[in-house]
C-alpha cells in the first residue's frame, strides 16, 4: 500500500459474516448479543473500543414504567412520550418501545447493569421532564438509574455480555461506504483499519446501522468527537432519505462555553434553575411542572432570559443550576458524575455553589428512516414508503419515530435497546428461514468507494500553496455556520444564509490537502471522511428547517410561532443526492390502544 494509492497492488479482501453491525454503542451491542446468542456468525465494527462508544456518556438513566416510587403503566408512558414528540411520533412506534420497557430493564439486570436500588431493593426510579402518572395529572418517576453513570453501566455489561459469547468485534476500523450488489439490495460495506490504514470488504446479506448520532454538526454539543453522523453520511450518499433532521434537541444544562452534560437527573433529585436575580424563572415557562418541563421547553426558557438580560456572570450569557439546597450526601450519592464534570471543567462543587450552564447540542430526533424492526426506508417513484433490502439503522442514527419533534429525557436508553433487540430478533428470523449466502457486490458501487478513498490519498500529495486551510478549520467554520443559522430559534433570514454558506465549505473540502500521509492512526484522514458526512447532514437539517413553516418541539421558528397541524403534522424526508425535500404521514395509530389525538401542549 502507498500513500497515493491504496488499492495498487491487489483487490480488497473479503470476509462474510450471517449479519454485520455498524457501531459498538448500546444498540450495536445489544443487537450483536441477540445474534451471537441465536448462533450466528455476527461481525461488529466499531470505530473506537466498544466501551468507549457515546453511550458510555449517558446519564440521567432509562426509562421504564416499573411503578418502583410512583404508581405507572406503560400506557401513561406512551402518552407522555407522544406529547413530548409535539405529536410527530408514530404512535405505533411509541407503543412498542414503552410496551417493551419494562421487560427490557429487567433483561438488562440480568446481563449485570448495577442498578441504583430503594430501600426495599428494588430498581431506583428518579423524576424526569415530562414524566406524568395518569396522563398528565401528577410526576411520575420513571427513571430507572445507576447513579448518573446508567449509560456506562449498561454498555460495559452488554460489552461483556458479548466477550462472554464470542462475537466478532473489528476495534478501531472504521466503516467508509455500504455496497450493493446489482439489484440493489445493500451486502456490504468498506472499512478501515485505523491502526494501519488497511481496507477490506465484509459482506452479508444483513447490514446493520448503529452509528449513533451526529451531535458534531454544531460547536457547542454534549457529544463524543466521534458523533459524526457516519451512517447518516453513507445512507446519504447511497440515494436514500433522511427524515425529520429539523429536529435537534438542546439539552438545557450544559456545562455554559463549554457543552458537557450535567445531567437532567440533578433538576430530577430537586435542582432548581435561576437567573441573575436569583429567580427561579421556570414557574413562568411551565407553571405545574417547573424544572421537570420537557427539554424543548426548558431550553427555550433559559435562551429567553438570557436574550431578555436577566443571564447571570460578567457576560450575562447562562443561567444557574442551583444544588446547594440539596442534602451534600444526596449530590455525592446519586449525582457523583455531574459533580466531577463541574469540579473537573469549571472547578465549581455544586455541594456549595451553583452550576452555570446553558443549552448545548445533544440529541437528534431525526436520522435514518426506519420501521418497528429496524428496516430502512425509502420512498419509491410513486411516493409511497419501500424497505431497502439489506439495510437496518437502530438507536440514535434511525427515525423510527419514536421521539417526533422533541425526545424525553431517559428515552434515548431505552430507545437503543428495545430496537438494536428487535432488529436483531427480526435479522435472526429471517437467516433462520434463508441462511446467509455470499453474493457479488454491484461493481459500480465498490468503484465510486474506491474513488472517494483514493481522493483523500490524493489529498495527501496536494500542496497547500496559496491556501492554509485544513480539515478542522473546516469542521469548525461548520459547526459555526449551523450554530448560528439553526441554532434553538430560527427564521427564515439567517437559515438562507446558512444554506448558502454549504457550498463553500463542500468546494473548500474539495481542494484541502492533508498534512498527515502516515498509515497509522492517520486522525486527519478520518477527520475528513467524517467530515464528508457532516456536510449532508447539515444541508439535511438547514433544508428542513427551512420548508417546515412553524414551531413544533425542538424546531421554534421565531418567524412561525405556532404549531399547524393542518399543514406540517407530517415527517420531512430529505435526498442530498439530488437535494429533495419530501414527506410522508405520520402513523396516528397505534396497534392496540386508542390513538391520542393531538391538543396542546402545556406543563
Ligand atoms: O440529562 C440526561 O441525563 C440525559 C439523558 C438523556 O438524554 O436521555
Amino acid at each position: 500500500m502507498t500513500t497515493t494509492d491504496p488499492f495498487s497492488s491487489n483487490a480488497l479482501q473479503s470476509t462474510s459474516f450471517d449479519a454485520i453491525v455498524i457501531g459498538a454503542g448500546g444498540a450495536g451491542l445489544r443487537a450483536g448479543l441477540l445474534l451471537a446468542e441465536a448462533g450466528h456468525k455476527v461481525a461488529i465494527v466499531s470505530k473506537v473500543f466498544p466501551t468507549r462508544s457515546h453511550t458510555v456518556a449517558a446519564q440521567g438513566g432509562i426509562n421504564a414504567a416499573l411503578g418502583n416510587v410512583t404508581p405507572d403503566n406503560w400506557q401513561w408512558h406512551m402518552y407522555d412520550t407522544i406529547k413530548g414528540s409535539d405529536y410527530l411520533g408514530d404512535q405505533d412506534a411509541i407503543e412498542f418501545m414503552c410496551e417493551q420497557a419494562s421487560h427490557i430493564v429487567r433483561e438488562l439486570e440480568h446481563f449485570g447493569v448495577p442498578f441504583s436500588r430503594l430501600e426495599n431493593g428494588k430498581i431506583y426510579q428518579r423524576a424526569f421532564g415530562g414524566q406524568s402518572q395518569n396522563f398528565g395529572e401528577k410526576q411520575a418517576h420513571r427513571t430507572c438509574a445507576a447513579a448518573d453513570r446508567t449509560g456506562h453501566a449498561i454498555l460495559h455489561s452488554l460489552y461483556q455480555q458479548n466477550i462472554r459469547l464470542g462475537t466478532t468485534i473489528f476495534d478501531e476500523h472504521y466503516a467508509i461506504d455500504l455496497l450493493h450488489n446489482d439489484g440493489g439490495a445493500i451486502n456490504g460495506v468498506v472499512t478501515m483499519n485505523m491502526q494501519n490504514s488497511e481496507y477490506q470488504i465484509l459482506q452479508s446479506p444483513h447490514i446493520m446501522l448503529a452509528t449513533g448520532g451526529a451531535g458534531q454538526v454544531f460547536r457547542t454539543n454534549t457529544n463524543a468527537s466521534i458523533n459524526t453522523g457516519d451512517g447518516l453520511g453513507m445512507v446519504a450518499r447511497a440515494g436514500y432519505p433522511l427524515q425529520d433532521m429539523e429536529f435537534w434537541q438542546f439539552h438545557p444544562t450544559g456545562v455554559a462555553g463549554k457543552g458537557m452534560l450535567i445531567s437532567e437527573a440533578a433538576r430530577g433529585e430537586g435542582g432548581v434553575l435561576r437567573n441573575a436575580e436569583g429567580d427561579a424563572f421556570m414557574k413562568k415557562y411551565a407553571p405545574n411542572v417547573k424544572d421537570l418541563a420537557s427539554r424543548d421547553v426548558v431550553s427555550r426558557a433559559i435562551a429567553i432570559e438570557v436574550n431578555e438580560g436577566r443571564g447571570c456572570g460578567p457576560n450575562k450569557d447562562h443561567v444557574l443550576l442551583d444544588l446547594t439546597h440539596l442534602d451534600g450526601d444526596i449530590i455525592k450519592k446519586r449525582l457523583p458524575g455531574i459533580r466531577d464534570i463541574s469540579m473537573t471543567f469549571v472547578d465549581i462543587d455544586p455541594v456549595e455553589e451553583p452550576i452555570p450552564v446553558f443549552p448545548t447540542c445533544h440529541y437528534m430526533m431525526g436520522g435514518i428512516p426506519t420501521n418497528i424492526n429496524g428496516e430502512v426506508l425509502t420512498q419509491n417513484a410513486e411516493g409511497q414508503s419501500e424497505v431497502v433490502q439489506g439495510l437496518y439503522a437502530v438507536g440514535e442514527c434511525a427515525c423510527v419515530s419514536v421521539h417526533g419533534a422533541n425526545r424525553l429525557g431517559g428515552n434515548s436508553l431505552l430507545d437503543i435497546v428495545v430496537f438494536g433487540r428487535q432488529a436483531a430478533k427480526v435479522i435472526s428470523e429471517k437467516l433462520s428461514d434463508n441462511p446467509a449466502q455470499d453474493l457479488p457486490q454491484n461493481q459500480d458501487s465498490l468503484h465510486k468507494v474506491y474513488t472517494r478513498i483514493k481522493n483523500w490519498y490524493n489529498a495527501s500529495n496536494r500542496k497547500h500553496g496559496s491556501t492554509d486551510d485544513d480539515i478542522y478549520k473546516i469542521k469548525h467554520d461548520l459547526q459555526r455556520i449551523m450554530e448560528q443559522g439553526c441554532g434553538v430559534f430560527r427564521e427564515r433570514e439567517s437559515m438562507q444564509k446558512a444554506l448558502g454558506a454549504l457550498p463553500a465549505i463542500e468546494e473548500r473540502l474539495e481542494r484541502v490537502g492533508l498534512k498527515d500521509t502516515s498509515n497509522i492512526f492517520n486522525i486527519e484522514r478520518l477527520a475528513a471522511f467524517e467530515l464528508e458526512n457532516l456536510v449532508p447532514i447539515a444541508y439535511a437539517t438547514i433544508a428542513s428547517a427551512l420548508a417546515r413553516e412553524e414551531s413544533r418541539g425542538a424546531h421554534s421558528r421565531i418567524d412561525f410561532e405556532e404549531r399547524d397541524d393542518d399543514n406540517w403534522l407530517k415527517h420531512s424526508l430529505y435526498f442530498y443526492q439530488n437535494r429533495q425535500l419530501d414527506f410522508k404521514a405520520v402513523n396516528l395509530q397505534p396497534k392496540s390502544h386508542e390513538p391520542f389525538e393531538p391538543k396542546k401542549r402545556v406543563y
